[in-house]
């Protein structure tokens, strides 16, 4: 079948590489794709928020199979519209996606259906904010959110009330965010370890992914702005088995059932991040979709054919599916441009991708990159991701960094410490 990717990133040239394997696949698009993209997908010239150009570019190349990375596309609804057009499409549909869209949605939605969660309070007035916030009922640090999707930057700690205040004053009067700022949650901070619980939901049963563990501020020391992500491993170190039974019982089946009883079926994927504190798994939020990086370090493990797994998501029908996992673990190091995620240069010129590729094993998923003629430039903040797996996590590491320092362009910038366990945060 004909089979069309929908995204640019890093995560989106790990599925096309994964899809690309599939005795299923025989023609695979990317739209628009990236420098890492063609080299086992067609590049389609559309933009993944071009929701109709999409839809009419499936429809007339008779794709079987659309699958939608990023959350733009889906919040602005482009599976409701696949789906109006007959076309098959795996991912949620705009009222699921809510779940990730609206940050106030997710909270009133936990709370509602008691899955754990910081305490909050939402507001839509800055005079409001401020109320709460003098208060003084969540204590400092506090948590602000933007309740609109904001690339990943609509989410900021604030050690004082000051700071708390300058911050909501930003979003609900500034407007920083634009309307995404329109109203925003007020949260407990938490204390404990960040994992990533990723399942994929056919709308009413889940096939869970092997758990990962993503750093995202962009130092060393899980130092500086918190990031999309500077790397991964896979498995998370703090996953247990009990661990594992519980964030299920408490928080993907309840979300799950729930969205499907108000009317939100949910089908596609649902990553829960959470921590897990001192008191148990709370959720800091949902996202409607693959991590990013999350999905290079787990698709480089997974043995099983993902298109078989995504088409019975899609056909309501997953746990027919017996996914296969490596059983080595594995890893992800993202190699940016210097000054992400705040203002960095692109186009600058990639040397070196070759020679690290020779090592046995080394998988390079682009994100950030485009071809002119054979040279591969930078086109973003977050440029390329460096996979390998081995027996131990240590040898995973010590593979992928010898990869990254054969890699050069001006200014690139990547953690030495992906895969260590941190300090707890305080
Ligand atoms: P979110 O987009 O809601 O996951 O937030 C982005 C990041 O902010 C998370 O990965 C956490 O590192 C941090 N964060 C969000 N909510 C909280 C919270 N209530 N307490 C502590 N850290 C948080
Ligand atoms: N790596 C975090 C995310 O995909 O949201």
């Amino acid at each position: 079948m004909k089979i069309l990717i929908v995204g640019s990133g890093g995560r989106e040239h790990a599925l096309a590489w994964k899809i690309a394997q599939s005795p299923h696949a025989d023609k695979v698009y990317c739209a628009p794709g990236n420098g890492g993209t063609r080299l086992v997908a067609e590049n389609v010239p559309l933009a993944e928020t071009d929701i109709a150009g999409l839809a009419d570019f499936a429809a007339r190349e008779n794709i079987e199979l659309t699958v939608v990375g990023p959350e733009v596309p889906l919040t602005m609804g482009i599976v409701d519209e696949f789906e109006k057009r007959g076309l098959r499409i795996f991912g949620p549909s705009k009222k699921a996606a809510e779940i990730e869209g609206s940050k106030v949605f997710a909270k009133q939605f936990m709370d509602r259906h008691r899955i754990p969660t910081g305490r909050f309070k939402v507001a839509d007035g800055f005079d409001q904010a401020k109320k709460i916030l003098a208060s003084g009922e969540f204590g400092y640090p506090i948590v602000i959110k933007a309740d609109g999707l904001a690339a990943g930057k609509g989410v900021v700690v604030c050690s004082s009330q000051k700071k708390a205040e300058d911050t909501a004053g930003e979003m609900l009067v500034q407007k920083k965010f634009g309307p995404a700022g329109r109203r925003i949650v007020i949260e407990e901070f938490l204390r404990g370890r960040e994992v990533s619980f990723i399942v994929i939901s056919d709308g009413m049963r889940v096939q869970p992914l092997v758990s990962a563990m993503d750093h995202k501020a962009a130092y060393d020391g899980d130092k500086g702005p918190n990031t999309g992500g500077m790397g991964a491993i896979s498995p998370s170190p703090f996953m247990t088995e009990k661990l594992f039974n519980e964030v299920m019982n408490t928080v993907i089946t309840p979300a799950v059932t729930r969205l499907l009883e108000e009317g939100r079926k949910f089908k596609g994927v649902l990553y829960a991040g959470l921590m897990i504190t001192e008191k148990g798994p709370r959720v800091l939020e949902f996202n409607a979709r693959f991590g990013d990086p999350e999905t290079q370090p787990q698709l480089v493990r997974l043995e099983s054919d993902l298109v078989e797994l995504l088409t019975a998501a899609v056909d309501e029908n997953v746990l027919r599916e017996d996914v296969r996992w490596s059983a080595k673990p594995s890893g992800c190091v993202v190699v940016a441009s210097g000054g992400y995620p705040v203002r960095y240069d692109k186009g600058k010129t990639i040397s070196g991708l070759a020679e690290a590729a020779e090592i046995p094993g080394v998988n390079i998923f682009h994100a950030g990159t485009k071809y002119e003629n054979d040279t591969c430039l930078t086109t973003g903040g977050r440029v390329l991701g460096v996979c390998a797996s081995e027996d131990n996590l240590a040898g995973t590491m010590a593979k992928i960094y010898d990869a990254c320092g054969r890699i050069h362009f001006e200014a690139m910038h990547y953690r030495c410490d992906i895969g260590a366990i941190q300090e707890e945060r305080t």
